[in-house]
């Protein structure tokens, strides 16, 4: 395994800048700790860490599915080693569920699917992973509200006693800006404009009503949902309807980066720049994330690792954008969260830990906090590749 890394690593040209070492290190350390524990996942899925840094697993249709696979694939293309091919493709049938089943399906199959059908399809051609990938993303556009230009994001949570209509329709939210990355591919792949049309309504969408004045970021948009007026931002997972949930500003900011490197659209860099730019200010003298930037007393808050690993990633793909003169700026930005992590949150040295990061905050006001992520851990580890100089992923 070792000799695998070094023969992986010596093909990149690492800056002569100790932080790379430093991140390299990491990255095998993540490598090794993905290898070691594979025996005990099988073909669960990790939902969210348990008080033991053990995991407890996902039910089929989990919107966090797909993060182990995203990490397995990363982890075949580093090393080529067949024991991460297996069991990324062992997972394939979860995916097939979520295609059988619709009341499975939301926003979240753009997430669901490029890590798993998409990452398949593009690292090693299975036109069996192309065409449920195609399929998952014929499903997203459906969800395409045409008045209000937004993707609906949630469906009905009759878990929850009765069908919840605030759920169903008029709302968008921060999240899915993860989730056009499936419809720009299917786009390319197909050549239809259907898919890239949809994705850039969303995301202009997204930037008009989410993205406020100061930068900062509403969580959720409800809309009429016959009319498609915009009514307000709400939040759901964070403090306060006019607060700034850390982790939706961290997929705000990885996703318009991520379009703009699909799309070479620069407005879509100038916003991630911008929400970039206002988490870094309202981050102070902490290098991890508060797990929302609004709260009381937030030196005592819970930190939220898994929006430093979406930043880390995201304002990594900022720097490559961005003229030399400038990306030192976000490269500076980025190591800065990486280092949080590495300093204040990393598991890759504790062999009893099943994951890679530690204080991730799920839904701090439902009671889940201070706990392993699975989406932290491939967030961290696609910010430690691209780092590294590593421009190959899966959206
Ligand atoms: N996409 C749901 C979350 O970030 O918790």
């Amino acid at each position: 395994m070792k000799a695998q890394f070094d023969t992986y690593f010596g093909s990149v040209v690492l800056p002569a800048s100790s932080n790379r070492l430093v991140h390299q290190k990491a990255l095998e350390r993540c490598l090794e700790r993905l290898q070691n524990k594979l025996p005990t996942l099988g073909v669960r899925n990790p939902k969210i860490g348990i008080d033991n840094l053990t995991w407890s697993y996902c039910r089929p249709g989990d919107w966090v599915i797909s993060f182990l696979s995203g990490q397995l694939w990363l982890g075949l293309q580093l090393t080529g080693d067949s024991v991460f091919l297996n069991a990324a493709r062992a997972r394939r049938s979860a995916f097939r569920d979520i295609l059988r089943d619709r009341r499975a399906q939301n926003h979240d199959l753009g997430f669901q699917f490029s890590l798993s059908c998409v990452a398949d399809w593009r690292t090693t051609g299975s036109k069996e992973a192309r065409e449920m990938a195609l399929e998952a993303a014929r499903n997203l556009l459906w969800r395409y509200c045409q008045q209000g230009k937004y993707i609906q994001a949630w469906n009905a949570r009759p878990g929850q006693g009765e069908d919840r209509v605030e759920f169903v329709a008029g709302r968008m939210i921060a999240d899915t800006m993860q989730n056009l990355a499936l419809l720009y591919w299917a786009a390319d792949e197909t050549g239809n404009p259907d898919f890239s049309d949809v994705a850039n309504g969303h995301a202009e969408t997204t930037a008009k009503y989410l993205v406020r004045e100061d930068d900062t970021s509403f969580h959720t948009f409800v809309f009429d949902k016959v009319s498609g007026r915009p009514l307000r931002g709400e939040t759901h997972q964070g403090y306060a309807h006019d607060s700034c949930w850390s982790r939706g500003q961290a997929w705000m900011i990885h996703g318009f980066a991520q379009s703009a490197l699909t799309t070479r659209n620069d407005a879509y860099l100038d916003i991630a720049k911008r929400l970039a730019a206002k988490a870094e200010n309202l981050m102070g003298s902490s290098n991890v994330p508060v797990w929302d930037f609004g709260v009381p007393d937030s030196a005592n808050a819970p930190r939220d690792s898994s929006a430093g690993a979406i930043m880390a990633a995201g304002v990594y793909i900022i720097a490559d954008l961005v003229p030399d003169a400038e990306a030192a700026r976000w490269k500076a930005l980025a190591d800065r969260l990486l280092q949080g992590l590495l300093d204040e949150c990393d598991l890759t040295k504790n062999p009893q830990a099943e994951g890679l990061l530690a204080h991730g905050a799920a839904h701090v006001t439902a009671g889940y906090a201070d706990t392993m992520l699975p989406y932290g851990d491939y967030y961290f580890m696609e910010a430690l590749m691209r780092s590294l100089g590593h421009t190959e992923f899966f959206w």
